[in-house]
């Protein structure tokens, strides 16, 4: 099975990716990793250089190859990959099990505060519009991530529950 794991920055898609491929022993991919090797650049530098039109296009392509491939796995995209082109069209692809991790607006900025410099979309803001932000991207994704197999709620679990709870 090809279990792909979808959310927002921050609700901890590739570490609970890694643990359960590891489980299930299936690879691991991380899709924005998968965009580095390609282009031979950081997401950060890519934004920057490129701009996002570029990165999402990237993504799109990326992703296509992945849904079609016969192996099983497990694959963590980035937050916004259901959200442009086809992507939650090739979510539904035969074989594809989607998995939304759901964190609250709190969880997500107590999490993000520190890690935004990391993140081409957030590094310019500051706790107070950074809550704003993504009240406003969830209202935008939301529509998109629920269109996933199953929804797992993540706050206040650790990585093991989260783990044994989607197995
Ligand atoms: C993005 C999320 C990032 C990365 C890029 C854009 C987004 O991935 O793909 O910075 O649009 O939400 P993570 O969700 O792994 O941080």
């Amino acid at each position: 099975m090809k279990i792909v794991l979808l959310g927002y920055m921050g609700c901890g898609k590739s570490v609970i990716g890694a643990f359960l491929a590891k489980k299930l022993q299936v690879p691991f991919y991380d899709l924005d990793h998968e965009i580095e090797k390609s282009t031979q650049i950081s997401i950060t530098e890519l934004f920057q250089s490129k701009g996002e039109l570029y990165f999402r296009k990237k993504e799109n392509e990326i992703l296509k190859v992945f849904v079609e491939k016969q192996e099983d796995f497990v694959l963590s995209l980035g937050g916004g990959t259901p959200c442009y082109y086809n992507n939650h069209e090739l979510l539904q692809h035969e074989g594809v099990f989607s998995i939304y991790l759901k964190a609250s607006v709190d969880t997500l900025v107590s999490r993000l505060i520190n890690e935004k410099d990391q993140r081409p979309l957030l590094h310019n803001q500051d706790e107070v519009s950074l809550k704003d932000f993504i009240n406003k991207h969830l209202f935008d994704r939301n529509f998109y991530y629920h269109q996933a197999t199953k929804v797992v709620v993540v706050d206040n679990k650790s990585v093991e529950q989260l783990v044994s709870e989607i197995e």
